[in-house]
């Protein structure tokens, strides 16, 4: 029914059939974090799971290194599971009558790696999520980031190339969710694992994905690295969806610009503005006139080739086409601005005049943090976990 064009809910309507996962084509790049977004019941899970054959697929394809893993006997799936695809669940799935350490080594258990082995390599994973000392406690002694980092611990553990981890980060509250978000970031730079990480999280897709698939009733509906998704949204779901979790659309430029360190007008000569630059370590400079008002952007080159050639005003090294934004401008319009240029764009008010800068780093932040104003505002979508019956890395 799909297939000739009906859609999920009028299939469900029609059969009582939810379609779980449905014309979801990708590749994962060895080494690559590849993160799957979408709201609650898009089918994220699913598809996870279909990769590790946790869920059997009606039909299609999943190769790992060439061999079609959804024709594998249940033998060589349990292989597999041992020995190349670890999983996190998205919640935990720890063993509470296990200590830290047996949680950790008990995927290399199940592998048949020695006690004496097992135990150093958990000692020296159990260190590098910071969980030194640990290892003697029950995971019902810890706190839930702790758990948290056990899980990941446990993945890492194991030494499988490929993770697939399913929200594993979205029980925690906002800080430390940040925490282990930016752990997760330095230990992949070690381990440089390939990892299917899911989220409904669009500020953690945009800050762990190399490249983000965005996932709507059971499909995929656009795959693109996190600036591809908030430039060029494919439709309007991924559009509504950006809005939905970024603050984007509602912040505008007055609210990331700072104060431009050091300004330089118009009349002025060259040297005594690349002296300015030197002192306040610029390598470009905003020019306006007497009232303010922007002229352009000189660079700190342009101003010291003005004055090898004797030149006694400043007019020449301006650029007049560099980028310019009004004080209420979209965050969201800014942006592009940004993709193939390191420079800082101006902020002018209505007549004109510099009011403000807007550096890369200042764009990104105001991008994926709420405002102060908006803390605490509802109606994230499906930002509440949900019981599920996952507890154990084999079935
Ligand atoms: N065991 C099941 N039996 C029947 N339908 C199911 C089952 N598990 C999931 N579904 C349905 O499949 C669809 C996709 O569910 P899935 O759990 O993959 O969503 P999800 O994107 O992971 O959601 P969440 O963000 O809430 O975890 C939903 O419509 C859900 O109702
Ligand atoms: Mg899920």
């Amino acid at each position: 029914m799909r297939r000739r064009g009906r859609s999920k809910s009028e299939v469900e309507k029609v059969t009582g059939a939810t379609i779980g996962v449905y014309d979801a084509s990708f590749e994962v790049r060895e080494g690559e974090i590849f993160v799957v977004i979408g709201l609650s019941g898009s089918g994220k899970s699913t598809l996870l799971r279909l990769l590790n054959r946790l869920i059997e697929p009606t039909e299609g394809e999943v190769y790992l290194h060439g061999e079609d893993v959804a024709r594998m006997s249940s033998k060589q799936i349990r292989e597999i599971r041992r020995r190349k695809i670890g999983m996190v669940f998205q919640h935990f799935g720890l063993l509470p009558n296990r200590s830290v350490l047996e949680n950790v080594t008990f995927g290399l258990e199940i592998q048949g790696v020695p006690a004496a082995e097992r135990r150093e390599r958990g000692l020296r994973t159990l260190e590098f999520v910071g969980l030194e000392g640990q290892e003697g406690k029950r995971i019902t002694e810890l706190s839930g980031g702790m758990q948290q980092r056990v899980g990941l611990a446990r993945a890492l553990a194991s030494g499988q190339e490929i993770l697939l981890m399913d929200e594993p980060f979205s029980a925690l509250d906002p800080l430390i969710r940040r925490d282990m978000q930016n752990l997760f970031l330095d230990i992949q730079g070690e381990v440089n694992r390939t990892v299917v990480f899911i989220t409904h999280d669009l500020d953690e897709a945009l800050r762990l994905g190399h490249r983000v698939a965005i996932m709507r009733d059971g499909e995929i509906v656009q795959i693109g690295d996190p600036e591809d998704i908030l430039t060029r949204p494919a439709d309007e779901y991924v559009e509504r969806f950006i809005e939905d979790v970024d603050y984007a659309k509602v912040r505008v430029a007055e609210s990331v610009m700072v104060e431009p360190r050091e300004i330089a007008y118009d009349g002025e000569g060259p040297r005594v503005v690349l002296r300015r630059m030197r002192q306040a370590g610029m390598s470009t400079i905003y020019v306006v006139d007497r009232e303010r008002r922007l002229r352009g952007l000189a660079e700190a080159e342009g101003v010291a080739r003005l004055i090898e050639r004797g030149e006694s005003r400043l007019d020449g090294a301006v650029d007049l086409e560099a980028p310019r934004v009004g004080c209420g401008t979209p965050l969201r319009e800014v942006l592009p601005l940004f993709v193939d240029r390191r420079g800082p764009v101006a902020v002018v008010d209505e007549r004109g005049r510099l009011r403000g800068v807007i550096v890369r780093g200042a764009l990104i932040a105001g991008l994926t943090a709420a405002p102060e104003s908006e803390a605490g505002r509802p109606g994230r979508p499906g930002a509440e976990p949900v019981a599920s019956p996952d507890g154990e890395v084999e079935r």
